[in-house]
């Protein structure tokens, strides 16, 4: 079904209300027609995460309240948060836009527009204009480019993404690479909001709504995008040169995430790739393994932001995927455990010999090894019995990872000695990334040294980005950091 733009000769004018209350018309009733056969599917269920966020905050905004979706409760979960204040949401964006500043180059961001409708909250941040969601967002698109440059096709895209939120990344990616078509798959609230936005946003594509129930469709028209209810996937029967997934596999219930992925398998093109941004221990996904990697061949398997948005949110693993081929290895759920748990204690650099081998098959028998101990590391529930398994692996191991998660357990332990030395010993080995800063924090903090020592690196201040390292090194209070860590580092059963 396609909304035909009602734009006559005399008006040249891109976004009237009359489109406006058209288009709201359409969309919604496209939804009703759709929402309860898709809610029926596996990949159309809403995972009781989104079910209290849906609770949280009002949905289906009308007219008015569209126009100014992106500063008011209707964007909770999908990018903009409710500050409720000017001042907190300046100090919030500002803290933000520090994080992802040193990630993402400034020059792409600005040669990406964002558009008004929604009326985005905007604070000028060193010359640039952009609402901070837009500007998080703009880091998805430029390494998902870059993966596309690396691993994928030239040429037109034919893109699918599962759960685009409030439609940013669609939006950008039309500005910065050449998309013939783009498919959207998300739940009835978000979708709503997607495909206002993007209708607002990118007037020159056709807009398409494809219903769950009709013929297999085997072909996304170029120059369209086209929206659907999870329940439609069943139906769409085209291959894709890149499948987008970023922080939506992650908060599903498990029978879905592997409905979609066996969907990715089926709907990948010969030369595309699945760009899965997604961590564990949310909702439905356990533990790595859970994703079913291992049916795709994996280009890349690292952390995705090297500075997490809070400081003790999980860490998203960049998983870049595509058609197994006959040179694909093994990857074996144990390594890949092994490596997203790791992930979540700021380990990142340090990582990357491992997940280099586990990815080119080419792991040297002391490091699979080690990644096996890392996974019963994790697996194991006492501390004292992952404190021993952490003794065979620092025999193992040279490198800075072995001290830096032996300081963990010795953390929750409360072996405050063994924890400072250990991780003087992980920093004498040269412990990098957001490990390093972990690291520091977690030693200025025992020593109550004060939130003014903690060393500014490369222009990162980590007490105004991450306000909770500013209140631990105040206090010297380590209650946050070591439920975190626990969290972290406990098998999911025991979580
Ligand atoms: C945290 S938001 C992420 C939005 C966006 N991808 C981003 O990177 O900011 C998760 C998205 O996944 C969508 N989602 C949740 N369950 C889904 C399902 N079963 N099928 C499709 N999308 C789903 C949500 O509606 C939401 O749009």
């Amino acid at each position: 079904l396609l909304f035909e733009k009602n734009r006559s000769e005399k008006s040249m004018m891109v976004g009237t209300t009359d489109e406006l209350r058209e288009r709201a018309a359409f969309i919604r009733a496209a939804i009703e027609r759709n929402a309860e056969v898709s809610a029926s599917t596996r990949t159309g269920k809403t995972s009781e995460f989104w079910q209290t966020v849906f609770q949280d905050r009002p949905n289906f905004p009308d007219l008015n309240e569209v126009m100014t979706f992106r500063r008011s409760g209707f964007g909770y979960g999908i990018g903009d948060d409710r500050l409720g204040d000017i001042e907190r949401e300046k100090r919030v964006d500002a803290q933000r836009y520090h994080i992802f500043e040193s990630m993402v180059p400034k020059e792409f961001v600005a040669s990406l527009p964002e558009a008004i409708f929604g009326a985005p909250m905007l604070f000028e941040m060193h010359g640039l204009t952009r609402s901070v969601s837009f500007f998080i967002n703009a880091y998805t698109t430029y390494r998902v480019l870059e993966m596309v440059r690396r691993h994928g096709k030239r040429g037109p895209l034919r893109i699918a993404e599962i759960g685009p939120g409030w439609g940013a990344c669609v939006h950008q990616l039309h500005s910065a690479a050449e998309v013939d078509s783009y498919l959207m798959i998300d739940l009835p609230e978000n979708l709503y909001l997607s495909t206002l936005y993007l209708s607002a946003a990118l007037p020159q594509r056709k807009l398409q709504f494809v219903d769950v129930e009709g013929d297999s469709i085997s072909h996304i028209e170029t120059g369209s995008i086209a929206a659907c209810l999870p329940g439609a996937v069943s139906r769409i029967d085209a291959k894709f040169d890149l499948v987008l997934n970023s922080f939506s596999l992650q908060e599903m219930a498990l029978d879905s995430v592997k409905a979609y992925i066996e969907w990715v398998d089926n709907h990948l093109s010969d030369d595309g790739i699945f760009v899965s941004l997604n961590s564990h221990g949310k909702a439905g996904v356990r533990q790595p393994s859970d994703y079913g990697y291992d049916r795709f061949h994996l280009y890349e398997f690292g952390v995705f932001r090297t500075k997490p948005q809070g400081y003790f949110n999980t860490i998203p693993y960049e998983a870049v995927l595509g058609r197994r081929k006959g040179r694909s290895p093994d990857y074996p759920s144990t390594f890949l455990n092994a490596l997203g748990c790791l992930m979540q204690l700021g380990l990142d650099e340090d990582l990357v010999p491992l997940s280099r081998g586990l990815i080119t098959g080419n792991l040297t028998d002391q490091d699979a090894a080690l990644l096996l101990i890392f996974d019963r590391v994790f697996s194991a529930g006492a501390p004292k019995d992952k404190a021993a398994l952490l003794r065979e692996a620092e025999a193992l191991d040279r490198s800075a990872i072995a001290p830096f998660v032996a300081a963990q357990v010795a953390l929750i332990g409360n072996d405050n000695a063994a924890c400072r030395s250990k991780l003087e010993e992980s920093i004498t080995r040269g412990l990098s990334g957001f490990a390093r800063l972990r690291a520091d924090v977690l030693l200025a903090a025992m020593q109550k040294r004060g939130p003014k020592t903690l060393p500014v690196c490369d222009g990162f201040d980590a007490t105004f980005a991450y306000p909770e390292v500013g209140s631990a090194l105040a206090t010297g209070n380590l209650s946050s950091i070591i439920d975190h860590i626990r969290r972290v580092i406990m098998a999911p059963k025991v979580r």
